[in-house]
């Protein structure tokens, strides 16, 4: 673990707003800067009330986008940004829509591809303002610097980070997230749950962001069992989008580590949501690491609400239990996952090593390999 005095660059949005009421001042911010020509990236669902926005002038919807996006989605809209030629991107959705809008605002025009920009620090410059605009309270997407994008050919994420995808402004309404489905809900804050757990217990972890971390778990804990229960909640609503905030401010300088490693094959091979995924892979990553971060492992089941331990068995129980009583698929089968299908998503997994190496116990393939045989 790093001390006190290790190094960490902590970057932010120029400017952020938060709080009821606030996604309609989008439009308006624009209209200050005098910007008419708007791209706004989303998908089915909230291409129907984009108005919200408070968006005027020459606004362009790309509201295909269904699921994780991949490298057919982002062609889609980067032929689309190249021919509108927007002044602005707002990426308004979850995750996917934030992630393919990061790259619209900067790869359109620039003679850069995905395959020459994948990394760290590789894109050129931004040619758009970018605003974002979560709807769901778990991705962090819109105050962080990556996008990822799912390779067809090979199923593999691709992970692009720059700084010139920052976000001018993030607007993160809590009120727009009021009604979701349950099991939206529920995975999407698991995810919020998961980026502060794996930051927090993060061989990369650092004071500046265990502060965002543990509290984001300690809201999850309190406000996700709350949201789920009452749909139309709004105080649950924001406690949830301060935590998937929070969790945004654990990727960037830390990032997540071997839960969202083994989890990333669910969502590539067999198109599980990103959050449910998490929520799958969580009590076995946590109760795996338990061993090498133990002091740590006991502060978040405490910060969830629930009795502190340390020991494999304890911890998997609690958390298990805590994702299951939330209404989470804690099973790999119901997804349609057989038992031929575990070695090469174990081999997957295991090749992520910009996660893994932020895993503070060592993960072998088959360590990865009995998690998803438990998880069966
Ligand atoms: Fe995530």
């Amino acid at each position: 673990m790093l001390s006190l005095s290790s190094a960490i660059e902590l970057v932010q949005p120029n400017r952020i707003r938060f709080g009821r009421g606030t996604v309609g001042e989008v439009g308006a911010w624009l209209r200050e800067r005098a910007i008419a020509r708007v791209l706004v990236v989303t998908d089915v669902f909230n291409a129907k009330r984009v108005d919200v926005l408070g968006l005027d002038g020459m606004v362009t919807i790309a509201g295909e986008l269904a699921g994780e996006p991949d490298t057919a989605d982002l062609d889609r809209i980067i032929a689309l940004a190249e021919n509108v030629a927007p002044e602005a991107v707002v990426g308004f959705g979850g995750g996917s829509a934030m992630d393919l809008a990061k790259l619209a605002a900067v790869l359109p025009g620039s003679g850069q591809k995905l395959a020459d920009v994948v990394g760290p620090e590789r894109v050129g410059r931004k040619g758009a303002v970018l605003v974002q605009v979560p709807t769901t309270a778990g991705t962090g997407s819109e105050v962080g610097t990556r996008a990822l994008v799912t390779d067809r050919a090979t199923a593999a994420k691709l992970a692009v980070q720059s700084l010139h995808m920052l976000a001018d402004l993030a607007v993160v309404d809590p009120d727009v997230a009021l009604g979701m489905p349950r099991a939206i809900t529920v995975a999407t804050g698991v995810d919020a749950l998961a980026h502060c757990v794996e930051a927090f217990t993060n061989r990369k972890a650092h004071p500046t962001v265990d502060l965002y971390a543990l509290e984001g778990i300690r809201l999850v804990g309190h406000w996700l069992p709350r949201a789920a229960i009452d749909l139309d909640d709004p105080e649950a609503r924001a406690g949830m989008a301060l935590a998937s905030l929070y969790g945004g401010y654990c990727l960037g300088p830390v990032n997540t580590s071997a839960g969202h490693a083994v989890a990333y094959p669910l969502g590539t091979r067999f198109h599980v949501a990103h959050g449910a995924a998490n929520a799958l892979v969580f009590p076995h990553t946590l109760a795996f690491n338990a061993p090498a971060v133990a002091d740590k492992t006991a502060l978040v089941l405490t910060a969830l609400g629930l009795p502190a331990a340390s020991d494999p068995d304890t911890v998997f129980a609690a958390a298990h239990r805590w994702c299951h009583d939330l209404g989470c698929e804690m099973r790999l089968s119901a997804y349609g996952v057989t038992d031929k299908d575990l070695p090469v998503m174990a081999q997957e997994a295991h090749a992520i090593r910009r996660l893994l190496d932020n895993n503070p116990r060592d993960l072998t393939r088959e360590d990865i390999l009995a998690i998803y045989r438990r998880a069966l």
